[in-house]
């Protein structure tokens, strides 16, 4: 059993909020294959206090898709003070606060992983959401804005706000996504706290996952680009706390049966035009590993009909795929 707060997870293997992908399909199809907790994509708290709808809809879920965490990006207490009593009335079993998006329209606001130069302000913001939160509330990081930042600092702001986990992506905010996750500052920053770390950063498979368990000493996962294309990566990390959990990767007809399920699933959300053209993505990712794959991605690139995606999907059957060891 793992805790954030008072909320109870059976393993500590989390689905990371992930901005044009972890949507309402996208967390229910996850939480088929093994996907306890999910986040929503980050959330701007001045979007929620203006009330646009889009963001509203980023809010609705069904009871099936709990326990789910909020996830808000803010610098401005007054906004993010009545973003919390609008999100209030929507049902999250945590509240997170985005301190980690390295993209240029975020932390040139003053948002996101810019508050990582500012660990006095996040911890300001951060004693918001604890104060007013009847939920357990967390805070996603980097381990600075670049290399010479106060990674410990960084955790202890998050420690003193009344958190009661945290995230730390093992990157600074110059590295973005690129190579290089640092395991030894996560493991100083876990060592500075006593609140769960929860570790974020090439979570990919059984492997690295227990890289990211040794190296950097953290309580729990946090997967991301890891399940995009890939939802078995719950069972396959579940090996790691349960000695007796076996995985065997799906052979290329499972995959391709899975593939069409979340495409199905997708469209039936986002309406199959809008739906076809925003799985492109998915489609890359599920067919990594089939051979000559790079024509058929042209032509899915090209293709806006639910049906010819389908068919495609179907022409797979019996391609040659290199499945992972
Ligand atoms: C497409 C994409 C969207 C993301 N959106 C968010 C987001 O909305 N909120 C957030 O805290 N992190 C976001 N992240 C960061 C991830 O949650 C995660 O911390 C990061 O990708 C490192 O994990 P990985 O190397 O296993 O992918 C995003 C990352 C990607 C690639």
């Amino acid at each position: 059993m793992f805790s954030i707060g008072t909320l109870k997870l059976k393993y500590p293997i989390i689905l990371a909020p992930l901005a044009g992908i972890t949507d309402l399909p996208y967390r229910l199809f996850n939480r088929q294959f093994g996907c306890e907790l999910a986040f929503t994509e980050m959330i701007n708290s001045q979007s929620l206090a203006y009330r646009s709808n889009a963001t509203f809809k980023m809010l609705e879920h069904p009871k099936e898709d709990s326990p789910l965490g909020l996830q808000l990006v803010a610098k401005d207490p007054d906004y993010l003070e009545r973003s919390l009593d609008i999100a209030a009335s929507y049902k999250f079993e945590i509240i997170d606060f985005n301190a980690g998006c390295p993209q240029k329209k975020v932390t040139g606001t003053g948002r996101g992983a810019a508050l990582l130069q500012e660990p006095q302000k996040l911890c300001q913001l951060l004693k918001i959401i604890t104060k007013k939160a009847k939920v357990p509330v967390t805070a996603k990081v980097r381990i600075g804005w670049n290399s010479s930042s106060d990674h410990v600092g960084i955790a202890k702001a998050v420690e003193d706000a009344g958190c009661d986990a945290v995230f730390i992506h093992g990157r600074t905010r110059d590295q973005f996504y690129g190579k290089g996750v640092n395991y030894d500052k996560i493991r100083e920053m876990k060592e500075a706290i006593s609140i769960p770390v929860i570790g974020s950063g090439d979570v990919l498979d059984h492997d690295s996952a227990k890289e990211m368990l040794e190296q950097a000493k953290v309580d729990g996962l946090l997967v991301a680009r890891g399940s995009i294309g890939n939802p078995w990566i719950f069972k396959e990390l579940e090996t790691l706390f349960d000695k007796k959990k076996k995985f065997t990767r799906p052979d290329p007809s499972a995959l391709i049966k899975t593939m069409k399920e979340h495409l199905f699933i997708h469209c039936q959300y986002h309406g199959s035009k809008r739906g076809v053209l925003s799985f492109r993505k998915f489609f890359h990712a599920y067919t990594f590993g089939f051979k000559d794959i790079r024509k058929t991605r042209r032509i899915i690139d090209k293709i806006s009909s639910y049906e010819k995606m389908l068919e495609v999907c179907d022409s797979l059957e019996g391609s040659e795929y290199a499945i992972k060891a």
